[in-house]
């Protein structure tokens, strides 16, 4: 393979994944830096991958501690692993919050089904059960819409690593702001 396919097949793996639940690349882990210094991983779904501009989204509840840890510092890592074959992708950029009344947030919540819709509609994400409110038995579309927030990802940077029995891989490619490729070399794994 060549560079270019590289770079390519990396963007067409997560494309597709963003479309098949059964894609290992349909769960990824987003990395933060919280206030403290300390960084945060945790998984996300894939929602929807737009390759020209190197662009990943993703959905959360902005209540989420993530939501905070991003809005004051929007250097994230997003971390991949396709094991067939065995490929780690390694993404670094930043991340734009597009909070409920963009009209980023209201278009994907138009399309979400209502199982998906109904995961917005509990508590705080991270609070304890016992303090819910008890009117979240009775919440509506209109409460998890205003909690919906819709995670804009845009790679600088992409480190692709394959594991093999001897000889592994690793080249690392650099994106503009545009999406273009700027950059790419292959590294010592
Ligand atoms: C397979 C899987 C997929 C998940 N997808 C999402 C997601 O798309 N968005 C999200 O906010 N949390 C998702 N979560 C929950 C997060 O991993 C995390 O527990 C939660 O968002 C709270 O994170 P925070 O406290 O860092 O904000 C997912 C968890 C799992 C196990």
């Amino acid at each position: 393979m060549t560079l270019a396919e590289v770079d390519a097949s990396a963007w067409a793996e997560l494309e597709g994944a963003a479309a098949d639940p059964q894609s290992a690349f349909r769960y990824l882990n987003l990395c933060s830096v919280d206030a403290y210094g300390r960084p945060q991983a945790r998984m996300v779904v894939l929602r929807r991958v737009d390759v020209a501009r190197r662009v990943l989204e993703i959905h959360t509840d902005i209540r989420s501690p993530k939501w905070q840890e991003i809005s004051a510092n929007p250097l994230v890592t997003i971390l991949g692993f396709g094991p067939q074959p065995k490929v780690q992708l390694r993404l670094q950029g930043s991340a734009e919050l597009n909070g409920p009344a963009s009209e980023r947030a209201a278009e994907a919540w138009s399309q979400l089904p209502r199982s998906t819709r109904s995961t917005y509609m509990g508590g705080p994400p991270g609070d304890d059960i016992s303090e819910r409110p008890a009117s979240e038995s009775t919440a509506a579309d209109a409460d998890g819409q205003a909690v919906f927030g819709v995670l804009i990802f845009r790679a600088e940077m992409l480190d692709w690593f394959q594991l093999r029995h001897a000889d592994n891989r690793r080249a690392v490619f650099a994106y503009d702001k545009l999406g273009a490729l700027t950059s790419s070399r292959w590294v010592n794994p």
